[in-house]
């Protein structure tokens, strides 16, 4: 299977970022983790990240053609971006939600998530293990799915 992990905005900066609330792992270290995790289960993984709402909308269309599933942080579009959640409902492979942080446990307008309705399921407050964590959901999907 391969799948296609999406960081959106400032997660480029991961490691630097707010290292009390998001850790001091760099973006490229955590990428790193998560390939070779999924490889550990047979999985072709490539990494996106962008600041424009429209390029990760762009990036979700080109998905559904590449990619059987994708492991999506959507940052701070995650509380207000209609137009992404559209664009995960308008496709067919299953997208899971992702956050460093416990969304829940934060500014009152981090809890609610325009795109959990449309996401197969929501893994939030783990840290860099949160990713780690979703491409475990997509495996044991696709296993449920063989047996
Ligand atoms: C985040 C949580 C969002 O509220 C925030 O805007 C981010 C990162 C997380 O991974 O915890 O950019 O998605």
């Amino acid at each position: 299977k391969k799948i296609l992990v999406i960081h959106g905005p400032n997660l480029n900066l991961l490691g630097e970022r707010e290292p009390g609330v998001y850790g001091t792992d760099t973006f490229e270290s955590i990428n790193d983790e998560i390939v070779s995790h999924a490889l550990s289960y047979g999985m072709h993984c490539e990494v996106f990240q962008s600041n424009h709402e429209g390029e990760i909308i762009d990036e979700l269309h080109l998905a559904r053609k590449k990619f059987d599933g994708v492991v999506l942080n959507a940052g701070a579009y995650t509380h207000y971006s209609y137009a992404i959640r559209d664009a995960i409902a308008a496709i067919k492979i299953p997208v899971v939600e992702v956050h460093l942080s416990n969304i829940h446990a934060r500014d009152a307008f981090r809890e609610k998530s325009v795109i959990a309705p449309v996401c197969v399921g929501q893994i939030s407050g783990f840290g860099k293990y949160s990713y780690l964590m979703a491409v475990d959901a997509l495996n044991y999907r696709w296993k449920a799915s063989e047996e």
